[in-house]
């Protein structure tokens, strides 16, 4: 377990693959001045939202977590002509620097950074039939990510591709007793997704710059349809 290796092999792959944009290098740089924690999606990781993105003709996006906007541009950019990312934060604060940062990378038009608690403006989303989504990405709050995956199924089709990061978090979830809300929360997350009758899913580790961690993909099966 070597982490600076992990992160410099993240280098590598950058530097081949995800060579950063001024519109992307701006929004990390707006992001780390406004104070904000430095928790965003790695680079090589929102390159892969994007690719997932454009692979599901993705046309109406959800993003649960917006921070300062840097998943959401990636996931901005894999939309096909004419679609739409809704993303949902919290604090009012990391809105506006989404907001700024999406505007700068000439996004504005194609995201909606919508404010509040996510579990209120789910419902809102859902009264106004704003659904069906076909991707969504869940980097919330870790306590509640089981509800925000009952609510990526009910706001989702058949064929939604549901993603959902830090889900291993260095092998602390398997502390069955843990006390962190996170941790407890995570693993409702895999108990729900296991036992839901619309979810095929698996999940995978990963390794990088921000340690070793892991996202759980699933993809919404049609009623009665074998996982
Ligand atoms: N997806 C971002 C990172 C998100 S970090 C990226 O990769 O660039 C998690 C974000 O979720 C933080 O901005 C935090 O304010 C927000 N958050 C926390 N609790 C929330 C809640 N209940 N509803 C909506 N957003 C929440
Ligand atoms: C944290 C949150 C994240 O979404 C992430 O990708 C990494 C860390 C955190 O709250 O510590
Ligand atoms: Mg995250």
């Amino acid at each position: 377990m070597d982490p600076t290796l992990w992160t410099r092999v993240d280098e590598f792959l950058e530097a081949r693959l995800v060579r950063g944009d001024e519109a992307l290098q701006a929004a990390a740089r707006a992001s780390a001045a406004a104070g904000l924690p430095d928790i965003a999606v790695t680079p090589t990781q929102g390159k892969l939202l994007q690719l997932l993105a454009q692979l599901s003709g993705a046309r109406r996006i959800l993003e649960i977590g917006s921070l300062g906007g840097f998943s959401t541009i990636w996931l901005a950019r894999g939309l096909e002509t004419g679609g739409h990312v809704i993303s949902l934060e919290l604090d009012p604060g990391h809105a506006a620097v989404a907001r700024a940062n999406l505007e700068h990378a000439g996004l504005a038009q194609c995201v909606t950074v919508r404010v509040g608690a996510a579990l209120d403006t789910l419902a809102a989303l859902a009264t106004e039939r704003a659904g069906p989504f076909d991707l969504v990405f869940i980097d919330a709050d870790k306590g509640r990510m089981a509800d925000y995956v009952e609510w990526a199924v009910r706001l989702g089709r058949t064929g939604t591709l549901i993603i959902v990061d830090n889900v291993v978090r260095a092998g602390d979830v398997l502390e069955a007793r843990s006390a962190d809300e996170a941790i407890v929360g995570t693993r409702r997350a895999f108990d729900v997704v296991a036992a839901h009758p619309r979810l095929s899913a698996t999940a995978i580790q990963t390794v990088g710059r921000k340690g070793h961690d892991g996202w759980l993909v699933a993809r919404i099966i049609a009623p009665g349809a074998p996982a």
